[in-house]
């Protein structure tokens, strides 16, 4: 091998290596923030035309320090800045420092979540940490859970045990032997009309497409209507549907708002239905003191998805999918020779690709197990709690004005608002949104969200920043008025 320096091993020029390329590459990271803006990089075309090379693998490598030093100048100073206080487009959030050292032992030992052999203490962590989640959403020892590549895939996988629930103890039908049973096309889940885009996906990718998804109506709070949800079911029983599984949305993705837990409980007990929560975002509130009675549901529900990387403060991906009755993950269980064996289970060797839609699978339980013992109960519930504060803050000094359109009071830390034009402005209220954050993004380093709500275009804060403040929020009110 004519190459040195390949991996980390016990080899002494091997380690300097690593540390010294860590090292540069830290400093390059930190020397790189150095201003407090979301964004203060190129325009698309600009950007495009800056990182378009011809050559990704040219005939001779460069040293490492050279293709840092391109790093340093392409790539480091076009990275939005999830850590900015002038950063709120998204439900994308900072990542704490320890979760990132988090990332760089995960990352270095590479462990491969699919089978004991390949991260013995891995797994045993992940075990650990899925104990303890399923005690703090209110799931007794029958609850399970496992790491997911995030929010979409947790879905995804409380959808599918939920179909595969459905089949085998209502139609006696085993869809992981059989495929789908001849009744499919007649299957009906229940969202609310904002829920996030990833029930159709996954209908779809479940085979049983969009339309399997019936849209039930929010308030005016921006909650699924129980009446209309209640009304939806009994007229598709009627019909001839299947109703068999309903998503409650804990924190919705432009509103935060929260379905109605318990109620729909009630009603999916009546019909025979799973009730799973899609808690991506909402999932954190459970760790504020003042605000966790707002997700106390969760504990009701089948299933549950909980986001490491939007209210929880971790690198992206970071995501479990939590099951009430862990029995149900037999349906993701398939043996293979070469990975899984049953006779090394049966000897106390845990395969967590037993529960999982992926095979190799990131170790990001680590990320969390750093987290939630380094800063424990109290550490966290002021994080969140500061996050819910802001947005309430936010939201009442909108409130008081005339010439802004606040949609609706937050559950979490999600504002969303219109401007509204001056007296003698010819611009109409949607260019004059659209505008706004536009010029927020290319002139003044400020990464706020656009949504529409109800036909209008507007305006959005996700606050998932413990750092924002009273004042800042202040402030960036007054620039975003001046803008008009
Ligand atoms: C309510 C909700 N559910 C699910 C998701 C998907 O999560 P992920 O992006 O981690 O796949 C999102 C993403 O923002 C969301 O807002």
């Amino acid at each position: 091998m004519s190459q040195n320096n390949l991996f980390l091993t016990p080899d002494s020029g091997d380690k300097s290596a690593y540390i010294r390329m860590m090292e540069s590459t830290v400093h390059a990271i930190a020397e790189a923030v150095d201003h407090g803006q979301a964004y203060a990089g190129m325009g698309p075309y600009e950007l495009r035309a800056a990182v378009h090379s011809e050559e990704l693998l040219p005939a001779q490598g460069r040293s490492f320090e050279e293709i840092l030093s391109e790093v340093k100048e392409k790539i480091l100073p076009n990275l939005v800045r999830p850590m900015s206080t002038n950063y709120m487009a998204h439900l994308h959030s900072p990542a704490l420092l320890e979760t990132v050292a988090a990332e760089i032992i995960l990352s270095t030992f590479n462990q491969s979540m699919d089978s004991w052999d390949q991260a013995p203490v891995a797994t045993e962590i992940e075990v650990e940490v899925v104990r303890n989640l399923c005690k703090l959403y209110g799931y007794d020892e029958k609850g399970d859970g496992v790491f997911t590549s995030g929010g979409s895939q947790s879905n995804l996988s409380g959808l599918l045990l939920a179909r595969d629930w459905f089949c085998n103890t209502k139609l006696n039908w085993d869809v992981k032997k059989f495929g789908l049973p001849e009744q499919f096309r007649r299957f009906r889940m229940y969202a609310s009309e904002i829920s996030h885009f990833s029930m159709e996906k996954s209908a779809h990718l479940m085979g049983l497409g969009y339309d399997a998804v019936a849209k039930i109506p929010v308030d005016d709070a921006m909650r699924m209507d129980m009446k209309a949800f209640r009304e939806q079911i009994e007229k598709d029983i009627k019909e001839g549907f299947f109703p068999f599984c309903a998503c409650a949305t804990v924190g919705t993705t432009d509103f935060g708002s929260i379905d109605p837990m318990k109620e729909m409980r009630g009603i999916c007990d009546e019909f025979g239905m799973w009730l799973h929560a899609d808690a991506a975002y909402g999932s954190g509130v459970i760790l504020s003191e003042k605000y966790a009675h707002r997700v106390a549901g969760l504990a009701a529900c089948d299933s549950i998805t909980v986001d490491f990387h939007k209210m929880f403060l971790m690198p992206i991906s970071c995501s479990v999918s939590l099951i009430k009755d862990g029995k149900n993950f037999e349906a993701l269980t398939l043996h293979a020779d070469y990975l899984n064996r049953e006779e090394d289970e049966e000897d106390g060797y845990i395969n967590l690709v037993n529960k999982s839609m992926q095979t190799t699978r990131r170790f990001d339980a680590l990320k969390v197990w750093i987290s939630f013992r380094m800063r424990g109960k109290e550490g966290w519930s002021e994080l969140i709690t500061k996050c819910i504060d802001n947005a309430a803050y936010f939201y009442s000094q909108l409130a008081k004005r005339d010439d802004v359109e606040v949609i609706v009071k937050p559950e979490i830390s999600s504002v969303v608002f219109r401007l509204l034009p001056v007296a003698g402005s010819t611009e109409d209220a949607d260019t004059m949104n659209k505008r706004i954050r536009r010029s927020l993004l290319h002139n003044k380093g400020v990464v706020i969200g656009q949504t529409v709500c109800r036909g209008n275009t507007c305006l959005k804060f996700t606050l998932l920043n413990p750092l924002q403040n009273e004042k800042k929020l202040d402030e960036l009110l007054a620039l975003i008025l001046s803008l008009r």
